[in-house]
């Protein structure tokens, strides 16, 4: 069965938009990742970047204390994060380039042109008992690069196809290098998750691909959760102005 890992960095990104400095706010990310976990999802995944512009560290903590599923550690490999993950140890780390300027995390990673210093955090990691994956783009190189340095995982960069998806026609180019991907990095024993950009219409396209073991999906989830649960909100603060007599 095809998993689900829910990123859940935009539920702290709402809550930051409020309260950032403050030290707590809603919407709470713990509580999203319970939601996440009693609707099925096989994982909660969460992206401490540098800037920590949306998941702080308190949220990283207090998330690894209550999944029950496998909590996922999106990161940069940078000694202050790498150390904070070894303290936290969380399930699983994927390691992702970084840009402070970039909206989201916008390509792959290199591995093919940073082995050394991938291959020691991915040692490091799985010393503590924390698997490794590498997010990367679906390019022969590196994932030959990943299997090189030791990592149990790449996640292959769905960006490109979402793009391609949304300019119409399929998507087809995209496909097919993640296919080629998933393939090749099967074949050199790594398993192979997927994400970024999916979203509820192109997702089934993707499922093509061959040999995926997880999908990590975020900001898509967020957003129609934004809108499926508005209508309820709305009825419950009705419901709360409802005893309202003018004040006689
Ligand atoms: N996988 C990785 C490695 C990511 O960096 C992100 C974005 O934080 C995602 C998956 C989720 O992407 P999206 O929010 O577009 O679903």
């Amino acid at each position: 069965m095809l998993k689900l890992g829910v990123n859940i960095d935009h539920v702290a990104t709402l809550r930051e938009a409020r309260y950032r400095g403050r030290a707590a706010g809603e919407p709470d990310p713990a509580e999203a990742a319970r939601i996440c976990e009693r609707a099925g999802a096989h994982g909660i995944t969460v992206h401490l970047r540098e800037d920590r512009r949306h998941i702080q560290d308190r949220d990283v903590w207090k998330i690894r204390e209550i999944v029950t599923t496998r909590m996922n550690l999106e990161m940069a490999n940078t000694p202050e994060i790498v150390d904070i993950a070894l303290r936290l140890r969380p399930h699983i780390v994927c390691i992702v380039p970084e840009r402070r300027t970039e909206v989201t995390t916008e390509g792959g990673l290199d591995v093919a042109g940073n082995e050394a210093a991938l291959a020691e955090t991915r040692k490091r990691m799985n010393d503590a008992g924390v698997e490794v994956s590498l997010f990367v783009a679906p390019d022969l190189a590196q994932i030959e690069a990943s299997a090189r340095v030791g990592a149990q995982f790449v996640e292959l960069h769905t960006g490109a196809f979402a793009e391609q998806f949304s300019e119409g026609g399929g998507a087809d180019a995209e496909l097919e290098r993640l296919t080629v991907a998933a393939r090749a990095a099967h074949g050199l024993g790594l398993r192979v998750n997927a994400g970024h950009g999916l979203n509820y219409q192109n997702l089934p396209a993707l499922l093509r691909v061959p040999h995926l073991v997880e999908l990590n999906i975020g900001h898509s989830i967020v957003s129609r959760s934004v809108l499926t649960g508005l209508e309820a909100a709305v009825k419950e603060m009705l419901a709360l102005m409802q005893p309202y007599r003018g004040g006689v």
